[in-house]
């Protein structure tokens, strides 16, 4: 693309006495460019201003951001980290206006790999993360205390882990849809416990032991008495869309 303006000095660049190029470029789709350049490319320290308000300060190596950079959209979210030929890669962190944010790897621009998301709310998710889903082996944290260690798929709790609740009961087994669903045993913070196969959430068949005031553990064979605890807050679900995406932006070629 043409370029309208350009304003070329040479100025010295730190007290590395180096001799850099320096200028400002503004481009016909309204977008402008003030730094380093090298052989009519963005290349070194600069700042890129989309017509949008999009803005994205910091390292450019042959026209890209590449390196150390910051990226901010209109909309009040924003990105530090490291870039890789314009896109978001590696080990950064992301800001959403809702009070969300995410510290943790990209991968070509996309929330990828090991991170932690934390939501608005206060829910944070460790683990990781298949572009923009949870997907695998991670820990979520609710702020009344509740929190979930296990499999992840396609964002929900699926698979085999633990949950416990600031009751001091937990269930550790199978899950599908946020719910205990197969084998697992639930353990009351009263030392009681149930082991059988579970359902959407509810016991089906198992056995109840309980201990006696001797000490001596019973064991009751049904069901009856182990949903107590379980009903009604075992589902829980994490919602990524809510907390925040990624959003890559294709950077204009300087010519
Ligand atoms: C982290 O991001 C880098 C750069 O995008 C990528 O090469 C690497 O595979 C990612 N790591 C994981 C665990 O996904």
């Amino acid at each position: 693309m043409k370029v309208l303006t350009a304003l070329l000095t040479i100025a010295l660049v730190g007290a590395t006495a180096a001799w850099a190029k320096t200028g400002s470029f503004t481009y016909d789709d309204g977008s402008s460019y003030e730094g380093e350049f090298e052989d009519g490319k963005v290349h070194g320290q600069g700042t890129y201003t989309w017509s949008d308000g999009t803005m994205y300060s910091g390292a450019f190596e042959s026209g890209l951001p590449h390196g150390e950079g910051r990226l901010t959209w209109p909309s009040g979210a924003m990105y530090e980290g490291p870039f890789q030929a314009g896109e978001m890669a590696g080990t950064g962190m992301m800001m959403w206006p809702t009070g969300a944010t995410y510290e943790g790897n990209f991968t070509a621009g996309r929330i990828n790999g090991y991170g932690m998301l934390t939501w608005p709310d206060g829910l944070t998710y460790s683990g990781i993360f298949v572009t923009e889903t949870i997907e695998g082996a991670g820990m979520l944290m609710w702020t009344d205390g509740t929190s979930y260690e296990g499999d992840f798929v396609g964002g929900s709790i699926d698979g085999s882990g633990m949950m416990k609740w600031p009751s001091g009961d937990m269930y550790e087994g199978g899950f599908m849809g946020g719910a205990p669903n197969g084998e697992g045993v639930y353990v009351w913070a009263t030392g009681s416990r149930f082991e059988g196969m579970y359902e959407n959430g509810l016991a089906k068949e198992g056995t109840f032991y309980v201990t006696d005031s001797d000490g001596r553990e019973l064991a009751l064979h049904g069901v009856s008495g182990c949903r107590r605890g379980l009903d009604g807050r075992a589902s829980r679900r994490p919602d990524v869309a809510s907390a925040g995406r990624s959003e890559t932006k294709e950077i204009g070629q300087p010519s």
